[in-house]
């Protein structure tokens, strides 16, 4: 009870999303036939939050796999995971929306998006009390960011009250050469600041510096940033799939960390970052682990975490460890800490443990943050966004398509402003907030 179902749009949001799956998978013991083999029963208690149970320990994932072309779709359906998913959850068309937003969102989206929203409206006639959606996607590509975005507001028109997070991956001059991206980034964030609950966001940019930097990978690939990806995934999601947890669904996780609607965007850490084969040799204490989630070197979104303040914050540990020795450590970190963390929102860092290890180590932690940092990651798309719109450069490509400049005016200054609302709750401080408050006392007398 209480399903989420998973949607993976485009070629970066299908890799990703498949990615995520492996990792659920084997977390929870299912083989390849969709059969969960786990003694504990743990591991099998809320299966049903991420899949159907179609036939006596059948278990198919409750995700719905889109893209406007069909290669992405047809790899991960002749790859090994390729038969757990529902054949009619495969939807595809034949011509891509080439990088373009306009394609994604206005033209060739639109025409395949009913089909889509088919495959949703069965998914949760199939559930039994629906808690909400996740989208995995990127934002500088034409299909998992237009067509994306364009689902994200058909859900929140058909489920307004159901919870919406995405998991979308911005672009980065490190890992990709398209001029246009940061026009589509744009033109999706201001839908999701609109229409979305909750946004995880991956950056390119930090995916590549943690492979190189970190894991000393000299050219990493996207499978290499990929598994940083699903580690974080899994990590985010543990709270919804095993019992007995803090945030144990979508908006319990939102309320505790949302404190303004439009502030919905979220950096993610995890620890440790090291080598599969590193891994393993690795036991790591929560005194290190606590530094790891918390240092920039390990965020997967390109902002400095020191350099502002966070709203809210929550970590979870994972494997044998004392939640009192994971208590000790979150107040050393605040009390070290505490010039980084609102003062006006008090006791905003939660943390919880979840006995169960990803496999392989023996314990791990996933760090998510509302910090307004995150604000560096907007200014940098914002820049490249300005300059080429200055001269408008490449607008014929989305005008041809039927869209309005006015859009990209529009688009520009939502982001913009949530970068001065981030800015102005940096800044903003608890005496200043009671001046503001005396203020508004003295204008209602
Ligand atoms: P179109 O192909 O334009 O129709 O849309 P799409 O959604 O399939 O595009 P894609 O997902 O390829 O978007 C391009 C952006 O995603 C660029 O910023 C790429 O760097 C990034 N990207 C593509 N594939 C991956 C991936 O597997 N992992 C990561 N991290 N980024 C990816
Ligand atoms: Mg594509």
């Amino acid at each position: 009870m209480r399903e989420i179902i998973h949607i993976q749009a485009g070629q970066c949001g299908n890799q990703i999303g498949n990615r995520f799956w492996e990792t659920i998978v084997e977390e929870h013991d299912i083989d390849l036939k969709g059969q969960c083999t786990a003694t504990n029963p743990i591991l099998k208690e809320r299966l049903d939050v991420y899949f159907t149970e179609a036939a006596e320990n059948r278990y198919v994932p409750r995700a719905i796999l889109m893209d406007l072309e069909p290669g992405v779709t047809d790899t991960v359906k002749s790859g090994h995971l390729g038969h757990l998913f529902r054949p009619d959850n495969y939807i595809h068309g034949e011509g891509g929306a080439g990088n373009n937003w306009a394609k994604g969102h206005y033209t060739e989206g639109a025409e395949l998006i009913d089909t889509v929203m088919d495959a949703v409206r069965r998914e949760a006639e199939r559930s039994d009390c629906l808690q909400g959606f996740q989208i995995t996607q990127s934002l500088g590509g034409g299909t998992g960011s237009g067509m994306g975005t364009l689902l994200v507001t058909k859900i929140r028109e058909e489920f307004p009250d159901r919870m919406l997070s995405t998991f979308s991956v911005t672009p980065s001059a490190k890992t990709s050469d398209t001029v246009v991206e940061a026009y589509n980034a744009t033109l999706s964030i201001h839908q999701l600041i609109e229409n979305c609950d909750m946004v995880f966001c991956l950056d390119n940019e930090a995916l590549h510096d943690i492979c190189k930097n970190t894991l000393k990978l000299s050219q990493p690939s996207f499978r290499d940033m990929n598994s940083l990806v699903a580690n974080v995934m899994s990590g985010v999601t543990c709270s919804l799939r095993f019992p007995g947890q803090l945030n144990s669904d979508l908006r319990k996780l939102a309320v505790n960390l949302v404190p303004f609607p439009r502030l919905h965007f979220f950096t993610v850490g995890c620890a440790p970052l090291s080598n599969a084969q590193d891994r393993q040799y690795n036991n790591v204490t929560v005194n290190q682990l606590t530094a790891q989630m918390f240092d920039k070197k390990n965020m997967l979104a390109a902002c400095d975490p020191t350099m502002g303040k966070y709203l809210a914050a929550s970590a979870i540990f994972r494997g044998k460890i004392s939640t009192k020795e994971v208590d000790d450590e979150m107040i050393k970190i605040q009390n070290k800490n505490s010039d980084k963390f609102v003062e006006w929102i008090p006791n905003n860092i939660k943390s919880s443990v979840c006995d169960i290890a990803p496999p392989g180590i023996p314990a791990a932690g996933t760090f998510v943050g509302n910090t307004t940092a995150v604000q560096q990651v907007f200014r940098r798309i914002s820049g490249q966004f300005t300059s080429m719109f200055r001269r408008k450069a490449f607008l014929h490509w989305y005008t041809a398509e039927g869209m309005d400049e006015m859009e990209f005016t529009e688009a520009e200054s939502n982001m913009n402003d949530l970068i001065s609302e981030y800015q102005q709750y940096e800044v903003a401080t608890v005496d200043q907030d009671e001046s503001f408050q005396s203020a508004a006392d003295e204008e209602e007398q």
